[in-house]
């Protein structure tokens, strides 16, 4: 991991279009305390005593962030809540039968996070007190206290075992710090910690900038829920097994949720097929080699760019889109106007989009073929089972790598050349799937349609309170179309 420091300065030097000094080492803040923090003390605002500004920038996490600047991941005025299915109606397609399939909106900040999860669909959390491991500062001592129960029990009741007055409260200073010194401190050995161990990382040699990312990947991450036979909640953990720090590839991801069925956490409704879930894979998608994984960027360095709280220079505390906050982080490594930068965003963007969208139709398409093959089945028909079982494992590595891609956050930025890999891959098993599953179906002598009907609005429409969410005009539209 001493590697990764070299490569910093190589790139560094080599790049007359970095602003050197300013770069990737630029002076830290000097924290100035003034009270001490006791050993166990969660709640911020006592944090804060000590640390007024960043305090006060992590509590504007809870405002609204800026429309208008960022072009996928709009502001949020408080007004319309973008969502994944209405943003791409395929994904109400694929993720039909649980709750993913109902409510799967695009993050808020920080201070939302335990809020959102109650206001969520109650089908989303019925997962139980395993929710819980990504949103309160409490998880830690919960897992501790109750066992196996807090990842069984119902949700409601693992969440009345918090403080009455910190049952809202989300990510705080505890999580990412220590309290004796500030340092930054990983908090979530039962799940980051773990993960880490079977990559063969030893968490004491960790450097600050590894830490700079590591605390974000205590969350921003994917995790499985494995279930016992009454599909309860027994454990989750990080499918990391075979990965190696620096190389995360989603086909390892895919290798280890496919590899039992007990993880398997859902029913997708189209198919029929149990299948598992991808959520959020930040940190996996960045590490695994990006070309600012590559020179030593960190989660923290786009996040929480250096900034200027009257004569204190601080950390800015309030995690969002560097495009909502002008392209400042991007500006302490480069020289170029805001605009370029943007621009580079939006051009990495809209062709990942591209490809996202129409992989995503294509895998959609192939779930519909599955529908009508069941059907037939049922009639009667027989089916070739050799056929079937390739166009079901092609299926499923394109459903996965279309629900991989759409989870993380970034629309391909974070790994531009990673996410068009994927996706071309995800495009390219969903036509196989296809084709096998059309030359089973007409040797069985079953017509199929040269154009399938997805019959979205059956799938968009048709979830409960949530249905009027959907509003076309907030569909994201393929920026390359092709005929
Ligand atoms: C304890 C878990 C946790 C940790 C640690 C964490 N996050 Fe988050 N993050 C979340 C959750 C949950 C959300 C979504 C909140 C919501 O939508 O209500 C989120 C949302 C975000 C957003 C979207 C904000 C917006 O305005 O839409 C960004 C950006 C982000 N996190 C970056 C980071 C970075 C960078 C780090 C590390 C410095 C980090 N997060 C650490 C859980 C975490
Ligand atoms: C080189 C800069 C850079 C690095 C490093 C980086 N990000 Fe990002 N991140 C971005 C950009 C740019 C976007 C896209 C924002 C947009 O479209 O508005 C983004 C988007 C996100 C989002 C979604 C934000 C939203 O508003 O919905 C999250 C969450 C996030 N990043 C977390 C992380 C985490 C966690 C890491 C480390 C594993 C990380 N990022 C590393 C630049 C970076
Ligand atoms: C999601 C993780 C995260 C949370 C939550 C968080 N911080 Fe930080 N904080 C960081 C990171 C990353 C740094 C940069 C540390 C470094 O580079 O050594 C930092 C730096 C600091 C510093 C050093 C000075 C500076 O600004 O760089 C102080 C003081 C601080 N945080 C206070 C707080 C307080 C108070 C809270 C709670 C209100 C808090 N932090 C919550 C991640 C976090
Ligand atoms: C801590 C320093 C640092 C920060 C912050 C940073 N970059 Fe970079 N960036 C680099 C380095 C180093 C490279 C690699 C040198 C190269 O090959 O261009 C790079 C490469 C790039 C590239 C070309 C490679 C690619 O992935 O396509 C783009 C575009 C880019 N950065 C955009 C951004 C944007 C946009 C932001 C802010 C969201 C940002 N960078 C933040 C240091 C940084």
């Amino acid at each position: 991991m001493k590697k990764t420091k070299k490569v910093v300065y190589t790139a560094l030097a080599l790049m007359a279009t970095l602003a050197l000094g300013a770069g990737c080492s630029p002076e830290k803040p000097k924290p100035v305390k003034t009270v001490e923090i006791a050993d166990g003390v969660i709640d911020p605002a006592q944090w804060g005593k000590a640390w007024p500004v960043e305090y006060d920038m992590w509590k504007k996490t809870g405002e609204p962030t800026p429309v208008g600047k960022s072009k996928y991941k709009k502001g949020n005025d408080g007004g319309v809540t973008y969502d994944k299915l209405s943003e791409y109606p395929f994904n109400a397609l694929l993720f039909n039968g649980w709750g993913f399939g109902i409510e799967y909106n695009e993050p808020r900040g920080h201070l939302y996070m335990m809020k959102d999860q109650a206001d969520v669909d109650p089908s989303r959390v019925k997962a139980g007190g395993v929710c819980l491991t990504c949103k309160t500062p409490y998880a830690p001592q919960l897992e501790k206290k109750m066992g196996k129960d807090y990842f069984s029990k119902p949700y409601k009741d693992v969440v009345a075992e918090l403080p009455q007055e910190h049952q809202d409260l989300g990510v705080a200073c505890i999580d990412c710090h220590d309290n004796k010194d500030m340092s930054l401190k990983l908090s979530r050995g039962f799940t980051l910690s773990k993960a880490l161990k079977t990559m063969g990382v030893d968490e004491a040699k960790l450097t600050s900038q590894e830490k700079r990312s590591l605390v974000c990947a205590q969350c921003h991450v994917t995790y499985t829920i494995p279930k016992d036979a009454d599909m309860k909640s027994v454990d989750v953990f990080f499918p990391w097994e075979g990965s190696k720090w620096g190389q995360m590839p989603v086909e390892n991801i895919i290798k280890q949720i496919r590899s039992n069925p007990a993880y398997g956490e859902w029913k997708q409704s189209v198919t029929g097929f149990k299948l598992a879930f991808i959520r959020h894979p930040e940190f996996e998608m960045y590490s695994n080699n990006s070309v600012h994984w590559q020179a030593g960027v960190s989660c923290a360095d786009c996040h929480m760019p250096y900034t200027k709280v009257g004569s204190q220079k601080a950390s800015d505390h309030r995690i969002m889109s560097p495009l909502k906050n002008d392209m400042k982080a991007c500006q302490q490594c480069h020289t170029e106007t805001p605009e370029w930068l943007k621009g580079q965003v939006f051009a990495i963007q809209d062709r990942a989009a591209s490809i996202f969208i129409r992989s995503g139709y294509a895998t959609a398409k192939v779930a519909k073929l599955f529908e009508m093959t069941h059907k037939a089945q049922a009639e009667g028909k027989t089916i070739d089972q050799a056929l079937y079982d390739q166009a079901k494992d092609h299926y499923l590595e394109a459903f996965y790598r279309v629900l991989f891609f759409g989870a993380e956050n970034s629309v391909g930025f974070h790994n531009p050349t990673e996410a068009m890999r994927i996706l071309g891959d995800a495009a390219l098993q969903a036509g196989q799937a296809e084709a096998l599953l059309r030359q089973a179906m007409t040797a069985a002598g079953i017509a199929v349609p040269a154009k399938i009907d997805l019959e979205l609005s059956k799938y968009t429409d048709n979830r409960g309170a949530k249905k009027l969410m959907f509003k076309p005009e907030q569909e994201l539209k393929d920026p390359f179309p092709v005929k």
